[in-house]
């Protein structure tokens, strides 16, 4: 019967998209994203995490990723790393991993962090993380990290994908290139276009 048909297809598609939605289970022991392996074991190790990443920068924080860019090794093993430097009240700005959970230690300082429940709640969970604290930013979601302390901070996260990718929101939607209309977002945030225009000269990457 068509029906039945169409309903066993549907299943099968909706068990096939359940399948694709997170990283895979690795097939073999690892798969090292690279086409000329050097020393094998060489693949497997990155050094200079200890040393603190520059954060004379404007937010004043700065991430030192070590995903499978950096660390060949992590190919199709699921996880990742990243080194956060903070600045006296420097700010690793609002932003999401589209592909991963983050569990973040606080190793040094104060942090205020924090992320956003998806529509409709929009809740906002926060904490204030003290040296040898963990927090989950939650798959997805919209988080950030504050340096509320007079001193600096140093925080090391585990992330759940070789390539978690980052979406920081300010730069996504005021500073794409090429911009999006004003008119979207003069509408979208309730704005008029001057505070639009601002922004984006703020965000924008421009610099051809
Ligand atoms: C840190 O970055 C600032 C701004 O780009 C630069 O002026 C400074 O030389 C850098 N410091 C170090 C130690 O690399």
């Amino acid at each position: 019967m068509a029906s039945g048909h169409i309903l066993v297809a549907f299943t099968f598609l909706a068990l096939v998209s359940l399948v694709l939605a997170s990283d895979s289970s690795p097939l073999q022991d690892f798969c090292v994203a690279i086409d000329e392996p050097k020393d094998a074991a060489e693949d497997f190790l990155l050094k200079g995490l200890n040393i603190p990443g520059n954060t004379s920068n404007q937010l004043g924080s700065f991430v030192t990723p070590a995903n499978v860019a950096q660390l060949p090794g992590l190919n199709t093993l699921g996880i990742s790393l990243v080194r956060i430097d903070y600045a006296p009240y420097g700010l690793n700005p609002p932003h999401t991993h589209p592909r991963a959970t983050e569990a973040l230690v606080d190793l040094e300082g104060t942090l205020y962090v924090g992320f956003v429940t998806s529509n409709p709640d929009n809740r906002l969970i926060t904490k204030v993380l003290y040296e040898g604290d963990a927090f989950v930013f939650p798959e997805g979601l919209v988080h950030s990290q504050f340096n509320v302390g007079k001193t600096k901070a140093v925080a090391f996260a585990g992330l759940s994908s070789q390539n978690p990718g980052v979406i920081t929101i300010a730069n996504a939607v005021f500073g794409s290139n090429p911009t999006i209309s004003d008119d979207v977002l003069a509408k979208a945030f309730q704005v008029d276009k001057k505070v639009v225009d601002r922004l984006q000269a703020q965000f924008g990457t421009d610099i051809n």
